[in-house]
């Protein structure tokens, strides 16, 4: 069996994320000859559009990235699209016999990716209707690619995940995170592992401290009805953060296959919680929200569109967490992720204990935004006045030539699924203990009686306890 020859369903071919990310993503797939004549993919929305109309969507979405205009049709003519209401038992029938057909046509051997970029309330829906109306095919691969949010509490992750189990088995379903599929995340492991260097200093008794930020200039800009569910706790912590905390702490596995991997990865979310443990929570949890900028450019969140005027909806957090586990019980590590901060900033920095107390800590960065790049920050005696401490600047920048070439993110993702590697998958397990450290987050919230937002202003550094909750270590926020 061919693992390219395949027919992806597509549920929310009118969306945006199909249209911003994963219509090129697999235009580059088969630019690059991954994906050539076996494929094809049948696009489903409530929209009654033609085919042809969605292959002028599908080519407006590509033509900027390519170079020539006849090839963007070719791969234009592999898209089909089937107006369908997710809700109605009979349609699915229209989507199967129209599978079944381009299995002839594109010898795609019954292989198939179902891709569903909707609702979350919807997943269990569509996998019911894939079973029962048999979509799923017996003689091929059959694999499910769902987006986030995995739930909404490690309750809701539970009976979602057991409604997704009577249609797909675990090592069916690829859970999206798309952290997961930046390049420079998927050097954390070999970086780590594959280095003498790295590995034998990469150890609790070592490693002073983490600090991970992933802050974003931009507010909630026109989401506000999905983040007033969510937060930045639901949106940003629970996944991105917690995934690249477990990447940089996880033990290392027995053999690199998906299984292992996160195997190691569960065990750490699995034993994560504050630092001081939860009576201490007030010292380690910060929340914040934005209000209008200094300079009027910016409204505050409340002020946003589908944003409850009185909203509590947090949009900055700062954690100080620790793992009793795996040696990195004493290990403080501080993560903080906000909207509207003044400047882009996705790194991870591993913070090496000082050698003495006037020389400063060494560390290693994983820049992820704005300049992919890693970094080893250390010191060295100034050549001429040997006693006087001098940074030592070790910069790998990924070069604008490899850059562009890089897969993205979804291209990444989509090419791991393809081949059926998991690696890059969250595990069920691990979205659920995830959710648990959430679940607790949020309870603590919910007693606290006083709450008050806005508390920074938006295009600032966000407020002041999320300076403090490391201060207070005498530690700071490395903002390089
Ligand atoms: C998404 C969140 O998962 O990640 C967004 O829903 C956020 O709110 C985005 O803006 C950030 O991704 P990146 O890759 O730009 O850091």
């Amino acid at each position: 069996m061919q693992n390219n020859r395949l027919i992806i369903t597509l549920f929310g071919a009118s969306g945006d994320l199909a249209q911003r990310k994963l219509y090129p993503a697999l235009y580059q797939l088969y630019r690059k000859k991954i994906i050539s004549n076996h494929f094809a993919v049948i696009g489903t929305a409530r929209r009654e559009w033609t085919n042809d109309h969605y292959r002028q969507i599908v080519i407006a979405n590509i033509i900027n990235h390519c170079k020539d205009k006849k090839e963007a049709m070719m791969f234009a003519s592999h898209f089909y699209y089937q107006p369908h209401d997710v809700h109605d038992t009979d349609q699915y029938k229209n989507l199967q016999q129209l599978a079944e057909q381009l299995d002839q046509t594109y010898q795609t051997e019954g292989n198939r990716i179902f891709y569903i970029s909707l609702s979350p309330q919807l997943f269990p829906i569509i996998t019911k209707h894939l079973k029962t109306q048999g979509l799923i095919t017996n003689t091929g691969y059959n694999r499910l690619i769902i987006e986030k949010p995995f739930g909404y509490s490690e309750e809701s992750a539970d009976l979602l995940q057991k409604q997704l189990e009577e249609s797909f088995e675990e090592n069916q379903i690829y859970r999206i995170d798309h952290y997961l599929g930046k390049s420079l995340v998927n050097q954390i492991l070999p970086i780590r592992f594959n280095n003498h260097i790295m590995k034998s200093i990469w150890t609790g008794e070592t490693i002073d401290h983490i600090q991970i930020t992933l802050n974003e200039s931009i507010g909630v800009e026109d989401r506000g009805s999905y983040y007033e569910t969510s937060g930045v706790s639901r949106d940003m912590i629970q996944n991105h953060a917690l995934q690249l905390l477990a990447l940089v702490t996880m033990l290392e596995p027995t053999a690199f296959n998906a299984s292992e991997i996160r195997d190691e990865k569960i065990k750490i979310l699995k034993n994560l919680t504050l630092f001081d443990g939860w009576d201490q929570a007030e010292l380690n949890i910060v929340r914040g929200q934005y209000g209008p900028s200094l300079d009027g450019q910016h409204p505050g969140y409340r002020e946003e569109k589908n944003i409850n005027e009185q909203s509590l909806v947090e949009t900055f957090i700062a954690l100080k967490l620790k793992i009793d586990y795996g040696g990195w019980q004493h290990t403080p590590i501080y993560i903080r992720s906000g909207k509207h901060m003044s400047t882009k900033q996705t790194d991870i920095k591993i913070v090496f204990k000082q050698i003495k107390k006037d020389i400063p800590a060494n560390y290693l960065q994983f820049e992820l935004a704005p300049n992919p790049g890693i970094r080893l920050y250390l010191s060295q005696s100034d050549s001429t006045h040997q006693e006087e401490i001098m940074p030592l600047n070790l910069f790998y920048t990924v070069p604008p030539e490899i850059c562009s070439e890089l897969p993205k993110d979804y291209e990444k993702l989509i090419l791991d699924c393809i081949e059926g590697n998991l690696n890059n998958f969250t595990h069920y397990l691990e979205a659920k203990y995830a959710w648990r450290l959430i679940d607790r987050i949020q309870h603590y919230w919910a007693q606290e009686d006083t709450v008050c937002f806005p508390n920074y202003p938006a295009q600032s550094d966000g407020p002041k306890a999320g300076q403090e909750i490391i201060l207070r270590d005498q530690k700071n926020w490395i903002n390089k």
